[in-house]
């Protein structure tokens, strides 16, 4: 049994997931995964919606396997903000922490560095799963679970997380309803009272990034998406300078899920 799951399933995907099957066998949240994210290719093709995610899933794996990742408009040699923003939670180092639409971030370096013990990264690109763990190396990316999902799908475990933390994959969220379920993905994953730490383009931000049209935020819209159930108690702006020079607009908002 495997924590790692995807939706669908080809001769290259599995060169790569049968090492990860092995990295990641000793966490588990399979249970919790719904089986349509096994779902096959063939499958896909009678349910439009599914398609659409079909259609992302390759979207990103295809950027990450024919990108260098220092190359990405969205690269950080160190996510420092993210970074000081979880530290600035307090959370215990052992705390439960999840990056969501990690990718290929040097996040999860920073802080097995830090010391924080119980990490998982999640992403609907396997392979952009795959190249962090060949950047950690089999040491360091055995004492992470690492989760290809897409998050508008997935059942995370209840209650679980301490702090949820997404850097720049909320604002490719183009529909209401994937949205919405984000957010009850969120409710779901998050203990009451966790730090939620969102990062989006924010107005003065890109209206497009890898080719797919973004919506862009200020603080009080994102709360507005992320509804009554959060506090918003803080957010910060950054300026991104891309790996080719340009200037990208960012919001920082950090919530707590409120104890209901
Ligand atoms: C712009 S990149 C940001 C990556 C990383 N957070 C960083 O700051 O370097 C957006 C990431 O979100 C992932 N992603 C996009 N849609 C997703 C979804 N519905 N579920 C999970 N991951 C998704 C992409 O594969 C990609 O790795």
């Amino acid at each position: 049994m495997s924590c790692f799951c995807t939706q669908s399933l080809n001769t290259k995907k599995l060169l790569i997931l049968i090492p990860l099957i092995f990295f990641c066998s000793s966490f588990c949240f399979a249970d919790d995964i719904p089986t349509n994210l096994q779902m096959t290719r063939e499958g896909a093709r009678v349910n439009p919606v599914i398609e659409t995610h079909m259609q992302s899933e390759e979207h990103w794996d295809r950027v990450y396997e024919t990108k260098a990742t220092e190359s990405l408009s969205w690269f950080q040699e160190h996510a420092s903000r993210s970074r000081h923003l979880i530290q600035s939670t307090g959370v215990a180092l052992s705390a439960p922490i999840i990056d969501v639409g990690g990718g290929a971030s040097t996040l999860v370096d920073d802080l097995l560095a830090d010391g924080y013990s119980h990490l998982t990264v999640l992403d609907i690109s396997s392979a952009a799963l795959a190249a962090a763990m060949k950047r950690l190396g089999s040491g360091r990316s055995a004492k992470v679970q690492w989760l290809a999902a897409n998050i508008t799908e997935v059942k995370l475990p209840v209650d679980t997380f301490e702090v949820w933390h997404d850097r720049a994959l909320f604002h490719f969220l183009a529909s209401a309803q994937e949205r919405q379920s984000y957010v009850q993905a969120v409710l779901r994953a998050v203990k009451p009272g966790g730090h939620v730490i969102v990062a989006t383009f924010d107005e003065g931000g890109p209206v497009q990034c890898s080719g797919l049209t973004v919506v862009r935020y200020s603080a009080q819209g994102l709360h507005a998406e992320f509804g009554e159930s959060f506090a918003l108690v803080h957010h910060e702006h950054e300026a991104h300078t891309t790996p080719f020079g340009t200037v990208q607009q960012f919001v920082y908002c950090c919530f707590r899920k409120l104890v209901s």
